[in-house]
């Protein structure tokens, strides 16, 4: 048996290597995954219940089911006041998915498609797999991770034909500021690239901040094809639902993509999808307020660790303190803690290059576990180099 050379290149996301590490040892506090540790409202599991009962068990159209494509069409118009309907719509089996799907859609191979780093790492299978180039462009602490456009500008080349914006950022919580996408649109405009904007974690954002997709710029929405879906917004990763939502003429041409990679995305879940954005939306308040006390106890905690120093999360559920103090590469670091500390986190490195000198942590995890994770953090530095 000999895979082929598409598989045996494939790159490999580094978190998994952690978590694996993490699992094969005894009681490990793990904040290494970004996936919410809180259940799906009820209300959407019972409508999703309710359609199986209903014998919603067969195929769904591609493109999804239209009641779902208008509740996320309304959803655009009622909370960023963009003008799409269901036709600018694809229902896709995670935002993941729909990723792949746009890569595909839209990067020819040997095109090239720019990505600040760090980044997250599954993007570059799918780049891969689409033959296409990724180009870097770092981001940096003072910035608040955020991506800015001199860097941009600088990265483009006549062979640049898409920007991935990923804001709120996995996994630096960075968050893209109205200015910040006013100056990238200029960029954008000038090379005329198209702009995949991963935006799942639009509604993981703190201190009232107001959510700007860079569909909302002026001249921006017919080049860019934005992605979400309802894993972390509504704790739902295991339903896999995400979408696409893109100019008509690329929904058009594109869905067609959809029939031969999965046909359909499941049907049933699509109900408890349109459930969830067409009922009460407390329940997305409840989980932003847990995260957010989640992120002040670990970004106090991070910050009362000797050597250690992290900035507020701006968006998303993770925290991305600076360990360049203690010397070490932020792997050697993780894997040091994970042993003698029992607590695993994911070396910046694993996010690219730009990554090093930095941890990722997750706060997608309970109360309970940060505060001992943290502990446990303290104490292996205060043994290990003392309290500085
Ligand atoms: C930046 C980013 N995009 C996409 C995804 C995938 O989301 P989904 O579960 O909708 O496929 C994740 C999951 O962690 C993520 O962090």
């Amino acid at each position: 048996m000999k895979n082929s050379q598409r598989v045996s290149d494939f790159p490999r996301s580094g978190i998994r290597k952690m978590s694996a590490l993490a699992l094969s040892i005894d009681d490990v506090i793990s904040l290494c995954i970004g996936e919410p540790d809180l259940a799906t409202p009820v209300h959407i599991v019972e409508a999703g219940i309710k359609a199986l009962r209903d014998g919603l068990t067969h195929y769904a159209p591609s493109g999804g089911l239209w009641e779902l494509r208008e509740a996320i069409a309304n959803r655009y118009q009622k909370d960023f006041g963009l003008d799409y309907g269901p036709e600018n719509v694809i229902v896709t089996t995670g935002t993941t998915q729909g990723l792949f799907h746009s890569f595909l859609g839209v990067l020819n191979p040997g095109d090239e498609v720019i990505i600040s780093n760090p980044y997250y790492p599954n993007y570059l299978g799918q780049f891969h797999l689409a033959g296409a180039k990724v180009v870097t462009v770092p981001v940096r602490e003072e910035d608040g991770f955020r991506l800015q456009a001199e860097d941009l500008e600088k990265a483009v080349t006549p062979k640049t034909k898409a920007v991935l914006i990923n804001s709120p950022n996995n996994p630096t919580g960075a968050v893209l500021e109205k200015e910040d996408l006013f100056k990238l649109a200029e960029v954008i405009k000038k090379h005329d690239l198209i702009v995949i904007s991963d935006e799942v974690y639009d509604s993981i954002i703190y201190d009232d901040r107001t959510y700007c997709s860079i569909a909302q710029i002026p001249g921006m929405k017919d080049r860019v094809i934005i992605h979400n879906g309802f894993s972390k917004t509504y704790a739902m990763t295991g339903w896999r639902l995400g979408y696409i939502v893109a100019p008509s003429i690329y929904v058009e041409q594109s869905i067609y993509l959809q029939e031969s990679l999965i046909s359909c995305t499941p049907t049933f879940p699509q109900k408890a999808a349109a459930a969830a954005l067409e009922g009460p939306q407390d329940c997305v308040a409840e989980m932003l307020n847990i995260y957010s006390r989640r992120r002040t106890i670990v970004i106090d905690g991070l910050n009362d660790i000797p050597g250690v120093s992290c900035y507020p999360t701006a968006g998303a559920f993770y925290a991305f303190p600076n360990i360049k103090s203690f010397g070490k590469s932020s792997e050697e670091f993780a894997v040091d803690l994970l042993k003698k500390g029992k607590v695993a986190t994911v070396p910046g490195s694993y996010f690219g290059a730009n990554g090093e000198g930095y941890l990722r942590l997750s706060f997608a995890a309970s109360d309970e576990d940060l505060r001992e994770g943290l502990h446990r953090f303290r104490k292996y530095v205060l043994e290990n180099y003392g309290s500085r």
